[in-house]
This record gives C-alpha cells, structure tokens and sequence, in this order.
C-alpha cells in the first residue's frame, strides 16, 4: 500500500513512524518531509500548500491513502482536492477545517451550540475595537481571525498593550487577511489541557489527554513558541472531567458541525482551559497538535492506519483504539535564540537507537544531518511513571548533540505538582 503524509515537522515524523509498523504499507512518502524524516520516508520537495504540486504527485504514483496532517492544507481544501481524485484521505475537508481557519467561526458556534468557551466580542473595524478596549476588563485576549502561525493569540495586561495589539493586527496587518476581523475574549485561567480525538462525524474517540509547555523558557517565562515539550496523559484531566467535557464539549462540538452541514472527519484538537467554573474550550484546532502528537501517538497501542482508514470510511466505531497506561515525555531541543532569530546548519548527531526521535527542523547537507530550523527535534520517552518518563527523557537529551541546542528544563514539573 502507498502512503502520503503531507507536512514536514516532528508531527508529521511522529505520524510516518507509527503509520509504517502497518505491514501492508510498502512506500511511504512526505511531502515535504525533512532530513530526520528521510530515514523513515522518501521525502518529495513539494510544499505542504502546494495544492496542485500534491495532487499531480498523489496521481502519478497512485497513491492509495493520504494524511493531510497541517493546519495550512487542510484549510486551504487539501482534503476536497485528493478526495475529488478517488483518494482516500485522513483530515477534515475545507468546510469543516474553517473550525481552526476562523476564530469567529469557532467563537460563533461555540455560542450558538452553548459549548462552554470564554465571553467574547468580534470586531472589524479597528476604531470600534479600540473603543471596546478602552474598558474592556484587563488581561483580555486579542486573536487574529484567521491562521497565524500559532503567534496570533496577545494577552494585554494594560490598555497600552491591547490598543497595540489592535494596531499590529488590524492596521500593520503582521498577520496579512487573518486580521481583518480579531475576536475579543475575556482571560480565563486554570491549568491547560489538550486533548485529541479522532472522530469521523458519527463516533468520538478522544485519545489520551496531554500537557504543551508553550512558552520558550522555563517557568512558563518568555515568548510563545510552538511548543518546547509535552507530557502525557495530563494528570489535572481526571476521569470525571473526561467524562463531563464528552457530554459538554466533545459531543457537542461534533453534532454542532454536523447541524453545520459541516462534518468534521479527522483529527480534532480540544485545548481547553480547566477553569473554576468548569471545563472550557479555549480553541479547536482541526489536526494533531505538535508537539502533542510526539507524546501521545507513541502511547497508541492500536494500528493508527486503521484508525485512519475507518475515519475516512466513516467506520471509526469498528475501529480498535486503544492507549497504553504508560506515561511519556517529549522535550524540543531547539536552536538557541528561537522563536526570536536563531543559526542553523549545525551538524546533528543521534544515538543509535532514536525510534522515538521525532525531527521537526532538519537537514541533509553533504550527506549529513544538520540544524534547519528554530524546533530541530523531540526527544520522547514513555515509562510506568510521568516521573521516569521525564527523568529518561532528559537522560536521552544528553545523547543528542548539535552546537547551540537549547531546551527547557522544567517539561513536566507542572504536571508533577498535579500529581501530589
Ligand atoms: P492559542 O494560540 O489559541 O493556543 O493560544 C495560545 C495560548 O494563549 C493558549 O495556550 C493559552 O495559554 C492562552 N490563551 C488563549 N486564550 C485565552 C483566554 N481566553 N484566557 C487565557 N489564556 C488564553
Ligand atoms: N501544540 C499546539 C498546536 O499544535 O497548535
């Protein structure tokens, strides 16, 4: 069986390494992929939001299955595009990735549906978002509309800073067309949880839940990055939440799509805000979170193609999903100076044995592996303990070597302190 994985991050290393222990793949391909990705995929140069460069690709070799596994592509009708060509595909089509595309989409149904999420305001005009700020309760949470790049999210302690962020996004457009509406939000705190879910618009199957670290130093200080690790399974979701955020959230979030005309089949991503008043969504993503997916597809004992294939066939409830009680750790060692500017071109070297290495931004440079990227690579390890996780985790850490990585120290010790 020939297989595409369409992206190019540790994701997507995570996704091609659990996706080949399938016996009947026999190619397997990433597009783009990268250099770590090389040693478990023939890598294509092709962007992962080169829509047509995918299909002409996904034709030519007959592809018989397709992962669209970034926010871009599945949001630009990646998932449309293959589908139209006969090819089986995971990941939700341009309708039902509008629920990460639009943060106004997202608010507006989270309200319509009364699934819990933060009070908010939507504004497209920049003066009248100004005014609103002038007594807008303080922090408040500005979100560009559209995709950002994870960066379109400022949390404003002073008027000062709200008024700015309305400025940069409305007005300077850093995020170009994702700022011609932002969404308003009052500042909701509690300890944060991501949970994943695989659902195929009829059965929700949520996976094991997780903790991201998204803040590049240690201590939650510093700028948000992609992320700089996670744990997994998040020891603050009790059963008890799991249970009241599948009647109050997860369900409700499918069936609002599907009353939508918009049947989200995929991979969808719950973060949510473990508040005072209860479980709430703080956003929807439409695919794996990363570096989520480095902790929690290494947990899955069941086949994820499968799983994948009977999404797309809308059979998930026929599927066997199954998570080991185990714990893990993954920690982002990354270019020192990320997400700020940053060298690269660095020579990478790996242990020997590196099956839960997953590379994010890498290299093939004169036949080596090198530094490409602010995230290089996660370094995972699961354990019978979140403690031994973590502590083999950093002892795995040590035999990775390229010059200026910098991690966090601190993955995990959060999630510790839950567990006492
Ligand atoms: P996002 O890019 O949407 O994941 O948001 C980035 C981070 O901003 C989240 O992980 C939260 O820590 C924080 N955040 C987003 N919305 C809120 C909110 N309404 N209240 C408090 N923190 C928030
Ligand atoms: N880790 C957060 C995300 O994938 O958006």
């Amino acid at each position: 069986m020939k297989v595409m994985v369409v992206g190019g991050g540790g994701r997507e290393h995570a996704i091609v390494k659990k996706i080949k222990e399938n016996s009947a793949v026999t190619e397997i391909y990433a597009l783009p992929g990268n250099g770590g990705i090389a040693q478990d995929a023939v890598c294509v140069d092709i962007a992962a939001k080169d829509l047509d460069g995918i299909a002409v690709f996904a034709k030519e070799k007959q592809i018989d299955f397709a992962v669209v596994a970034p926010d871009d592509p599945l949001v630009l009708g990646a998932v449309d595009v293959l589908e139209a060509l006969g090819i089986p595909c995971f990941g939700p089509n341009k309708k039902a990735a509008i629920l990460e595309g639009s943060k106004v989409f997202s608010k507006d149904l989270m309200k319509k549906y009364n699934i819990p999420t933060a009070q908010y305001a939507v504004f497209d005009d920049p003066q009248k978002a100004m005014e609103y700020l002038k007594t807008a309760p303080l922090p408040t949470v500005i979100k560009a509309d559209g995709l950002a790049l994870g960066k379109g999210v400022i949390i404003a302690e002073s008027r000062e800073e709200a008024l700015n962020a309305v400025h940069t996004i409305m007005e300077d457009k850093v995020f170009g067309a994702s700022g011609d509406h932002i969404v308003v939000e009052e500042f909701l705190t509690g300890p944060e949880v991501s949970v994943l879910a695989f659902t195929d618009g009829k059965t929700m199957i949520p996976m094991v839940s997780s903790m991201d670290h998204k803040r590049a130093l240690d201590g939650d200080k510093g700028l948000n990055t992609g992320g700089m690790g996670t744990i997994a399974p998040n020891p603050y979701y009790t059963e008890a939440l799991a249970e009241e955020c599948m009647k109050t959230i997860f369900l409700p979030t499918m069936e609002a799509m599907n009353q939508e005309g918009r049947t989200f089949k995929g991979c969808l991503y719950f973060g949510l805000m473990l508040t005072s008043d209860g479980p709430k969504v703080i956003e929807y993503n439409c695919r794996f979170g990363d570096p989520e997916t480095q902790v929690v597809l290494p947990l899955l004992e069941s086949d994820l193609l499968s799983i994948m294939q009977h999404i797309a066939h809308g059979t998930l409830a026929d599927a066997e999903v199954k998570f080991s009680k185990k714990s893990a750790c993954c920690v982002i060692m990354a270019s020192e100076g990320y997400p700020g500017k940053y060298e690269s071109g660095y020579e990478i070297t790996l242990p020997q044995h590196c099956d839960r290495i997953f590379v994010a931004g890498a290299k093939i440079k004169d036949g080596k592996l090198v530094t490409g990227g602010g995230r290089v690579l996660g370094v995972t390890e699961i354990a019978d303990t979140l403690q031994e996780a973590i502590d083999q985790a950093y002892v795995s850490v040590q035999n990775v070597h390229f010059a200026n990585a910098y991690y966090r120290k601190d993955i995990g010790q959060k999630a510790l302190a839950a567990e006492v």
